[in-house]
């Protein structure tokens, strides 16, 4: 009886949590939708919406999106497209869902441009990947496989990993250089794999994960923003910071990049020692957040607590420990969920969320520190992996599976 009563307030305690959690997240995500139409409105201006400008930033103190024009050089084009996708599957408005494809549209001359770095993935799955996974649009399963194969074209069998940035080879006298932030575009070569693209993509992603497992962490589980590599005999050299700190410390963003990742490989290869690793190194970043569980832009940065916070690491991480925790039916997942849900929480409060500030959903990213550029503001892969979080945690509250559609 004893027993019963126990396992009935347990179940009780469980159900009311899940409604609390429920409740925060429909709020947050209607919250997402009115800041996206926001964004829209302010985008169509007088003169009506230029597809090819993607809003980039707000910065601190600012009201209005610095927009970026669509091009091969900037990283974050596919973001807002990216928004747009999951504010239609949370909304099914045919109207957000119209935006959408324009904006994903404008992203359709990289398909046949030669890889210019290896950002495609950031591009190309937040956009084409999204769109291609709620509506089945074959044109965007075109163009999908075209780019995980011009990503492949980075490939250096000789190393092992993907070149990221082949400008900075000359520009700053690095070889083969590999950064952490190129786990995440290993999804869409996974992704193309298993749905008609070149089996090849598949061992390039193992290859590139396996390498990167390897060379890129110090003993403390902290990555190396930059893995840097002899291009003839293929020999690991050193590990450096670009974005962080410095080379021993811990960027916040880029152990998000890390984490995610192989999240991901394990996800895609159902390998344990991909899980194994990205637990190692969640739990790295775990053990080091503050109590609200926003990191500092940099762990090991002079001055804290009086140094920028990035709400983009929170965002990233918290969708990947939600990802993490189906995998681990264990009270380490349970773990991993209630920090991933504590994080989007804080997210989800006045001191993150922009609110009436500004028409982004969050305040308080911090892009590039060493360029003194994007320091605590509002950018779009915040966003965009903010929105994607809260839609994870609406679909575990409703009881569905994550990865039902691409997964392995
Ligand atoms: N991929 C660059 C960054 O995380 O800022």
């Amino acid at each position: 009886m004893k027993k019963i009563v126990l396992g009935l307030s347990l179940l009780a305690l469980c159900a009311c949590s899940a409604k609390t959690d429920t409740k925060f997240v429909d709020k947050a995500l209607n919250y997402c939708s009115a800041q996206t139409n926001r964004t829209l409105a302010e985008l169509k201006g007088v003169s009506g919406i230029d597809y090819t400008m993607m809003p980039r930033n707000i910065l601190r103190d600012c009201t209005k999106w610095n927009c970026r024009k669509a091009t091969k050089e900037e990283w974050t084009s596919g973001f807002w497209s990216g928004v747009l996708w999951y504010d239609y599957e949370f909304t099914r408005d045919p109207k957000i869902k119209y935006e959408a494809e324009q904006f994903t549209n404008s992203l359709a001359f990289l398909s046949h441009t030669p890889a210019y770095d290896h950002d495609l993935g950031f591009l190309v799955f937040t956009s084409y990947g999204n769109g291609y996974r709620l509506t089945r649009n074959i044109a965007y399963k075109k163009i999908i496989l075209n780019m995980a194969d011009t990503l492949a074209t980075l490939f250096n069998p000789k190393v092992g990993t993907i070149l990221s940035w082949p400008r900075e080879v000359k520009a700053k006298g690095w070889p083969h250089n590999t950064i952490i932030d190129n786990m995440i575009n290993l999804e869409m070569l996974f992704w193309a794999a298993k749905n008609g693209g070149n089996k090849r993509l598949y061992d390039i992603a193992v290859s590139h994960a396996d390498h990167t497992m390897k060379y890129q962490f110090k003993p403390d589980y902290s990555c190396y923003h930059v893995a840097l590599y002899d291009t003839v005999s293929g020999k690991f050299i050193k590990g450096i910071t670009h974005q962080g700190y410095s080379d021993k410390s811990m960027w916040a963003r880029g152990q998000g990049w890390a984490i995610y990742g192989f999240t991901v490989c394990y996800r895609e290869t159902g390998n344990k020692k991909y899980l194994d690793f990205a637990q190692k190194l969640a739990d790295a970043y775990l053990k080091r957040l503050p109590k609200d569980k926003i990191p500092y832009w940099d762990f090991d940065v002079p001055g804290i607590p009086n140094v920028p916070r990035d709400a983009s690491a929170a965002a990233v991480v918290a969708s990947s420990l939600l990802e993490m925790s189906t995998y681990l039916n264990n009270p380490k997942g349970t773990e991993y969920k209630e920090d991933a849900v504590a994080m989007l929480q804080i997210l989800s409060s006045p001191v993150y969320q922009s609110g009436n500030r500004n028409p982004a959903f969050l305040l308080h990213s911090v892009g590039h520190w060493p360029n003194n550029s994007e320091i605590d503001a509002s950018i779009i892969y915040a966003d965009y992996y903010y929105i994607e979080a809260l839609l994870r945690l609406k679909k575990l509250n409703e009881g569905h599976k994550l990865f039902k559609n691409y997964s392995i």
